[in-house]
């Protein structure tokens, strides 16, 4: 569907053009002051330049030829050049009622769907999840829905870590435990065990351990790089055992992860893109891109329009071993060999973004990928504590995802534990609003922006929270099965009549802005726009709610025409809903 602003955009352009106006002056926006009028149109003012004419005088001149129109109820030119838009209350509800008809609500599909990939999550194996790794899969599912939505091609890549030192540290100190192990037999040609020989939770303290005594004992340490490297040219024993981390990890991800509502299409890791680095590196010589320095093989990536000084991207060390920039290198040419999409966005910790302005720089200069390939950087902020440093946990330790997940589930069950419901249904309730609340409070914020975790606001059922969200949802399911119950099933062709109250019109206007806010936010890789769009929406159904009695309406049409507004705002709080990446209970 056109956009409403655009219809309205394309009458005043049509009059500015009749009166003998430029076309570019027939721009239009919501209006700044709502208690005047709807949209506003400041191009009199634009254009009084242009043809050295006062502003009023063009104003009044475009506003004489539309006061016909169907389209607007009232359109005035006011002092000192602006005209002010008010709809008529039949456009609106048709386009509300056409909203409802259409497939998704007004939102055009892509003509030309692309291909995009989004590296979120990242989470490494062996270590666990901790809240560093929330927002990328929070922000990162949001934005991937977001593209699939608008009808693109959308793929999203775990991009798991598990090729660097923590590997080596971790095979090292399980042959310090277990030396007699057999995938530390240089003699052993047989197959290794199917079973792995730790647990989650035994992996869990190993790395951390290892990690702390590698930092003291700089020997140790030193036995864990070369077992990185013998791993990573594929030492039989190491590999097997590296398969069996990589398994119990990825089990335990997928279950924390299936707790967020994140769901990957791909679970591929650094290690997949190993076997392109030799090429890719002989591609970066042949291309006189790569060159030694210091030992090194770098590619100088600065430009002379930067500001900043931006240091050449290393592709390998002085004694040959990858780096983080040779693994996320060589992804690029994985995936365009595999996907060639059009879009890679990496949704990481905006600490990063020096390292990722280095990579993108590299994979455009030495050709990993060409022009038409766009690599976008989406980095996030921290969440911080109360105290504003870094969230922690009460003892100053780093807060296990699944630790932060179950206070604040937690948080919402003591709130509807006392309800007269099952225990079951309880817990459910809880897990749905508290994974609500959580990804709320964070894709509220601008992802660039730190913010503050603060569990009662964030859980709490009222103000500009996820909670206040389901329970504007779950309060007009409660009102249709209630209608249902004393009519039968409503009348899904009912059109939408005129509005009455100015709270009728508030909530239709704020429901037709939908396709426009989703195209931006999509475009923008935004998720607050959606929180902020479906706060005002929900604000503007508890007014209409407030104003309105619905069940008790005696005017059947006019009942039946609520209905079907009350169910498109539903569907479209539902939907949005979903494209953050949480869900509403049937109660709450
Ligand atoms: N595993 C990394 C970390 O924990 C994040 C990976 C980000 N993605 C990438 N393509 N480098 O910091």
């Amino acid at each position: 569907m056109e956009k409403l602003i655009v219809e309205i955009k394309k009458e005043i352009t049509e009059a500015f053009v009749k009166a003998g106006y430029d076309e570019k002056f027939g721009m239009v926006s919501v209006s700044n002051r709502p208690d005047l009028c709807q949209y506003q149109c400041n191009g009199a003012m634009a254009a009084a330049k242009q043809y050295k004419k006062a502003p009023i005088m063009i104003a009044n001149e475009v506003v004489a030829l539309l006061e016909n129109s169907e389209t607007f109820e009232k359109i005035e030119a006011i002092a000192p050049g602006f005209i002010n838009i008010t709809l008529k209350g039949e456009f609106i509800a048709n386009y509300v009622s056409d909203m409802a008809m259409s497939p998704k609500y007004g939102v055009e599909e892509a003509k030309n769907p692309k291909t995009i990939i989004i590296d979120y999550g990242g989470p490494n194996i062996a270590k666990p999840l901790h809240v560093g790794h929330l927002r990328s899969a929070i922000i990162g599912e949001s934005i991937k829905r977001f593209g699939k939505y608008m009808g693109h091609k959308v793929i999203g890549d775990a991009h798991l870590g598990d090729w660097g030192l923590q590997m080596g540290l971790i095979i090292t100190e399980c042959k310090k435990r277990n030396p007699d192990w057999v995938y530390f037999d240089d003699n052993y040609e047989g197959e290794y065990p199917k079973e792995a020989p730790f647990t989650m939770s035994e992996l869990e303290e190993i790395y951390p351990y290892a990690n702390a005594y590698s930092k003291e004992h700089p020997e140790y340490r030193e036995e864990a790089q070369n077992a990185t490297f013998l791993l990573q040219n594929g030492k039989r024993g190491y590999y097997a055992l590296w398969e069996h981390i990589l398994n119990v990890s990825v089990n335990d991800l997928k279950k924390n992860y299936t707790k967020l509502n994140v769901e990957f299409d791909l679970w591929k890791k650094e290690s997949d893109a190993q076997p392109y680095i030799k090429d890719m590196v002989q591609g970066m010589k042949d291309g006189g891109y790569a060159y030694i320095s210091e030992g090194a093989l770098v590619v100088d990536v600065k430009e002379d329009t930067d500001k900043k000084e931006i240091p050449p991207c290393m592709i390998l060390k002085s004694d040959g071993a990858t780096l983080y920039n040779t693994t996320d290198l060589a992804t690029i040419v994985e995936r365009m060999k595999l996907f060639k999409p059009d879009a890679i966005t990496y949704v990481v910790d905006k600490r990063q973004e020096l390292y990722f302005e280095q990579v993108f720089r590299c994979a455009k200069k030495t050709k990993l990928v060409g022009d038409d390939t766009k690599l976008t950087f989406l980095g996030f902020g921290t969440m911080n504590g109360k105290d504003g440093k870094p969230f922690k946990t009460r003892e100053g330790g780093v807060m296990r995802l699944e630790t932060l997940i179950k206070n604040i589930t937690d948080a919402v069950y003591d709130k509807v534990s006392d309800r007269d419901i099952s225990e079951d249904e309880a817990r459910e309730i809880a897990r749905k609003v508290g994974v609500a609340a959580l990804k709320y409070g964070d894709l509220s914020n601008q992802a660039s922006k730190d913010y503050i975790f603060d569990i009662e606001r964030f859980s709490s059922f009222e103000g500009n929270t996820g909670p206040y969200i389901l329970y504007t949802i779950v309060r007009i399911k409660s009102i249709l099965a209630k209608y249902t119950e004393k009519n039968g099933a409503p009348d899904a062709d009912a059109k939408m009549l005129a509005p009455v109250k100015k709270s009728e019109t508030d909530l239709m206007l704020a429901l037709a802005k939908f396709n426009d806010m989703m195209e931006n936010a999509f475009e923008e890789n935004a998720p607050h726009k959606v929180c902020q769009y479906i706060y005002e929406l929900s604000n503007a159904f508890a007014g209409f709610y407030h104003e309105n009695k619905i069940i008790a309406e005696e005017d059947k049409a006019r009942q039946s025409s609520w209905i079907s507004l009350i169910t498109l705002t539903k569907n479209v709080l539902e939907t949005c809903v979903d494209l953050l990446g949480m869900e509403a209970p049937e109660r709450m």
